[in-house]
């Protein structure tokens, strides 16, 4: 792994209250105190960041959100803007997850939308990518992924991707308990960066973070993160208890 700083998100869905959210938090924070290597966040839900963002202030835990929309501000009942975000203390935001994509209808045309907002206001996207059964079982899974991540990042340039975060998520591997075995992670993740390294040029493709989702738990962690091209994961229902996500973090021990 050149010289990617690994990443440990937690993504909780739609899952905690605020105050069940600010109790795991808590904890995560004192089990993760000593991490100096690795940048780990969590993604609580929107009703939740103020206060997780009070808890989390000076530890070595970041915030991010789970969505935004790309308009500054304006008649947009529910939607959340770019700038809401920051001001709670948000530095990432994960963008196009496959549950916005399948229940919300989000299309790579509005994840480059989003994705374009997040760094217009300072915050790292964490794109979601990822194929669906039918899709690697009909040998697709390569041009799913191509098309994602090239319509994604339409129109944008090397300088403006600096700190993208891309993860590669599986749809049949999330919250099934099926993990892509390391090889097929490994395999999709070279991929994804020589995509990269053909619109973007060689030095953006080998610093961007690609992150691994799926089904990722303690005793799997270990094994994707010693594949060349997984530079972390992005953690799903074992990030939802602080003990089974510091186990995830400390993957090294
Ligand atoms: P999972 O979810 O870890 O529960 O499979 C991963 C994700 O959807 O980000």
């Amino acid at each position: 792994m050149e010289n990617r700083r690994p990443l440990i998100a937690g993504n909780w869905k739609m899952f905690k209250t605020s105050p069940e959210a600010v109790e795991t938090a808590r904890q995560l924070v004192k089990l993760v105190a000593m991490t100096t290597d690795i940048d780990v966040m969590i993604a609580p839900p929107f009703t939740a960041l103020a206060q997780v963002s009070d808890v989390v202030r000076g530890s070595c835990v970041s915030l991010g959100a789970q969505n935004l929309f790309w308009e500054a501000q304006g008649a947009f009942t529910g939607a959340i803007s770019p700038a809401m975000l920051v001001s709670v203390g948000c530095k990432y935001v994960i963008i196009g997850h496959s549950e916005r994509r399948q229940y919300f209808n989000e299309t790579d045309e509005t994840v480059n939308k989003r994705i374009k907002a997040a760094f217009d206001n300072d915050l790292i996207p964490v794109m979601c990518v990822g194929e669906s059964e039918k899709e690697r079982e009909s040998k697709n899974t390569f041009s799913v992924l191509d098309k994602q991540l090239k319509k994604g990042l339409e129109d944008f340039s090397a300088d403006n991707l600096k700190r993208l975060v891309i993860a590669y998520e599986p749809v049949w591997a999330i919250g099934t308990g099926k993990t892509a075995t390391s090889e097929q992670a490994q395999e999709v993740h070279r991929f994804l960066r020589s995509v990269l390294e053909k619109s973007f040029g060689n030095t953006l493709a080998k610093s961007i973070r690609i992150l691994y989702g799926g089904s990722v738990k303690p005793n799997n962690i270990a094994e994707l993160m010693a594949m060349p091209d997984v530079d972390g994961a992005l953690v799903g229902g074992a990030s939802l208890d602080p003990e089974t996500f510091s186990k995830i973090v400390h993957f090294k021990e």
